[in-house]
């Protein structure tokens, strides 16, 4: 392959280097393009800019793959625990047994949050929706941490990690009682990653505890499916804050309240709202269809369409295939889902959706399960955080070592020009 592209420009010809990824993509490297033409590219939400390269996570949109450090998402979600997805997505590989028990156990080190803490929480009205106080207290962390924010060194960025996913469970177990009105839970030493959160977030202290292997193992499930995304819009979020030096959990304080739009991590909120909605109408998925496709109508199909994936989302077959195991073990009958899988098979055979290889991707059968867990609608993008945030630590963490330059990016000015000063009292 030739390893260079030419530009014609001004009856000159340019000549800029192509890059080629170990997955075979190919990119034109265009850094010298401004010096050398005095042009600059212009790619409304990056739909065919790359902002980097990355060791961490691969999809290939049309065979609908994706992929952690090179394994499989299959693999991962069937074999491996979340903290070990974690552990391989941050530091590159899959942990031995001791280096897993020292990550968790220095993890263990940090799951007290400072109690201070629970004042911002309790701050908030109950109404409030618990992305932005997750987003509040995240960013406290750092008054709380403040030795966390100069990571220059590899032990100090280690500190930071571990910290964070300590303390980020909490916080996010929080936001679930108060939403519930329920007394804040402390986080368990004599638990493993995923058993703690469930704990954090169902323990009742009225009564014994009796986790669900079901539950649980479903969960770990979820977390592994959302732990990392390429640059999508909250990562690309969190590397771009990071970027300027920001502290970790101030970049991904910035990656919550990215995460927290429908478009985006609020989406699956809103296919369960949506659900909910085809259902008080009867069931009526072809109004919805409708409304989807008429350009005139602001509604979307949520859980539907993604801009990488122009073929089925496979973490959308995984969790599809794990909601009706959930529901089945637990004997939960939710028409919803019903409703989705309809949804599903209308859209999959209508010209509008196929002509635009709009498949359900990883929020339309999320929420289901999460339903069926007992967690409130307005908790699942707070449950799509918790898995998510391995992925921007990680990716975070490769944007530092790699001494990526600050994310500033140029655009196209298309406003007035030399107009001259009117004193106010003349206007
Ligand atoms: C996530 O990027 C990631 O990796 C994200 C994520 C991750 O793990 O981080 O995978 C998580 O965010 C998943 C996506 C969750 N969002 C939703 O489910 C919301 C509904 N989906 C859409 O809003 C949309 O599909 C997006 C935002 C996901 C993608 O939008 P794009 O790539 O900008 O595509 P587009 O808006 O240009 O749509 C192309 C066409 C348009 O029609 P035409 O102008 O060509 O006629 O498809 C149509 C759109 O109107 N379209 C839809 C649709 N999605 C796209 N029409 C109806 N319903 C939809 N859901």
């Amino acid at each position: 392959m030739d390893q260079t592209v030419k530009l014609t420009y001004n009856d000159k010809i340019y000549e800029f280097p192509l890059v080629e990824g170990t997955e075979n993509e190919v990119g034109i490297d265009i850094k010298a393009l401004r010096a050398q033409t005095g042009l600059v590219t212009l790619d409304p939400g990056f739909k065919n800019s790359g902002s980097c390269k990355s060791e961490i996570t691969f999809l290939d949109g049309e065979k609908g793959e994706l992929k952690y450090r090179g394994y499989s998402i299959d693999d991962l979600a069937d074999g491996a625990s979340f903290l070990e997805v974690a552990y391989l997505l941050i530091f590159g590989k899959l942990p031995t047994s001791d280096q897993l028990n020292k990550f968790q156990s220095d993890i263990h080190q940090e799951s007290l949050v400072d109690e201070d803490l629970k004042a911002i929480l309790k701050s908030f009205p109950r109404k409030a929706h618990p992305m932005g106080a997750l987003a509040s207290l995240t960013s406290a962390l750092t008054a709380f941490n403040p030795e966390s924010v100069d990571v220059d060194s590899e032990e100090d960025m280690y500190h930071a990690i571990v910290t964070i996913m300590a303390k980020f469970p909490v916080l996010c177990a929080w936001t679930h009682r108060k939403v519930k009105g329920l007394p804040l839970n402390y986080s368990s030493n004599d638990l493993n990653y995923v058993d703690n959160i469930a704990q954090m977030m169902f323990r009742m202290p009225n009564g014994t505890y009796t986790p669900s292997t079901t539950v649980n193992s479903a969960l770990n499930k979820l977390l592994i499916l959302h732990a990392d995304h390429e640059q999508n819009c909250s990562t690309s979020t969190v590397r771009i804050v990071g970027s300027s030096h920001a502290g970790l959990f101030a970049s991904v304080s910035a990656g919550i309240s990215a995460l927290w739009g429908p478009l985006h991590g609020g989406a699956n909120q809103a296919v369960i709202e949506m659900l909910e909605a085809i259902k008080a109408d009867g069931g009526d998925t072809k109004k919805y269809m409708a409304k989807a496709k008429d350009k005139n109508d602001p509604f979307r199909l949520m859980g539907f369409g993604h801009r990488v994936y122009k073929n089925f989302d496979p973490r959308a077959r995984i969790i599809k295939v794990a909601a009706d195991e959930v529901l089945n073990e637990m004997g939960i009958e939710d028409p919803i889902l019903d409703i989705a899988k309809g949804l599903e098979q209308e859209a999959l055979n209508d010209p509008y959706f196929v002509d635009r290889k709009l498949y359900p991707n990883v929020d339309f059968y999320s929420g289901i399960i999460y339903r069926a867990m007992g967690i409130p609608t307005e908790m699942f993008t707070v449950m799509f955080a918790l898995g998510r945030l391995p992925g921007w630590i990680a990716q975070w963490r490769e944007m530092r070592k790699n001494n990526e330059p600050i994310g500033r990016p140029r655009q196209i000015y298309t406003g007035e020009v030399d107009l001259t000063f009117v004193p106010l009292d003349k206007r």
